[in-house]
């Protein structure tokens, strides 16, 4: 099972591939959890802003599965950073989930101008030592983030989930997590099926594969050293993207997709979320 695990910076276990369950309605968690179960996920990745804890945690709830076998992720919205608020928000998700820990916690933009993610984070590291959160890390964090992060506070995140596909693989700041033992998780992984998914060079290499253009593209990201958190409502799909474990890329195949790379963020830049900005 070793090759499904990414071991986090405290050892931690946590699943290479998840389920992204963002635009995932609440008519559509059920079908989507089970199908994902039954492909052999175990990991969810949810937020606050979704607004759709409590119908994951239901969908999960409701399978035979056992909570200590399922990786739950989430994560603090931005509208609720600061010290006090990041623990009333976070048994707020808690309880959302219907559930008593989470397996991770991340803080969603770091909104940098506002000031709060430190204190936010040290609410965090409470919850961790008290056995709250299995692991704790950040999103959408550059490197400058991380360094005033880090200097501030004591756990070194072990995870920073950031936009990375194709078009903009953030090499620099992925050298940087790797260097820090960060884990590296890729949000937009496929880019949304918006014009990545049918580019040549992506068709032609699934084609050598005999494998779809979404299973190259995500089996690239562990290639990288990435753990995947790719969302689909749609039960082939979700199937189609959780097996990916069973073929490698040749190095010159990885070379080829490393060379589609054109710094273009699509979603977006960090250094401008502040609170109140995203709705
Ligand atoms: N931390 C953050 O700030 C942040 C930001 C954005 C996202 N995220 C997380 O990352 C997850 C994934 O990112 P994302 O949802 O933005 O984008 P994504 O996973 O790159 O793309 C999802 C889109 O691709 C389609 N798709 C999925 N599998 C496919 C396949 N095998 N072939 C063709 N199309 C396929 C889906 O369609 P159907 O659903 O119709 O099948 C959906 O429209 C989110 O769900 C969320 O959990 C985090």
């Amino acid at each position: 099972m070793d090759n499904d695990v990414y071991y986090l910076n405290n050892g931690y276990p946590m699943p290479k591939i998840g389920l992204g369950v963002y635009k995932i309605t609440n008519d559509e968690m059920e079908i989507a959890v089970h199908s994902a179960l039954e492909a052999g996920y175990r990991a969810f990745d949810t937020a606050y802003f979704y607004g759709n804890e409590q119908a994951l945690g239901n969908a999960l709830r409701n399978s035979d599965i056992d909570r200590e076998d399922l990786f739950i992720t989430s994560k603090l919205w931005n509208d609720f950073q600061g010290y006090e608020n990041t623990k009333a928000y976070f048994y707020k998700t808690l309880e959302n989930l219907g559930t008593d820990y989470l397996d991770l916690y991340l803080i969603h933009w770091p909104c940098e101008a506002d000031g709060l993610f430190i204190e936010s984070y040290r609410a965090m590291e409470e919850l961790y030592d008290e056995g709250k959160i299995r692991a704790i890390g950040v999103c959408n964090f550059e490197q400058h983030h991380l360094e005033t992060l880090m200097k501030e506070t004591k756990i070194v995140p072990a995870v920073n989930q950031i936009e990375v596909h194709p078009y903009f693989d953030q090499h620099e700041l992925q050298a940087y997590c790797d260097e820090k033992d960060i884990a590296v998780t890729a949000w937009m992984p496929l880019m949304r099926n918006k014009g990545l998914l049918d580019h040549p060079t992506i068709v032609n290499i699934a084609k050598e594969y005999n494998k779809t253009p979404a299973q190259i593209v995500l089996r690239w990201h562990l290639a990288h050293n990435r753990l995947v958190i790719p969302k689909s409502k749609t039960p082939s799909r979700i199937e189609e993207n959780y097996n990916i474990l069973d073929f490698n890329l040749e190095l010159t195949d990885i070379a080829e997709i490393d060379s589609l790379n054109k710094n273009q963020r699509q979603g977006n830049n960090p250094d401008k979320v502040h609170i109140g900005s995203l709705k």
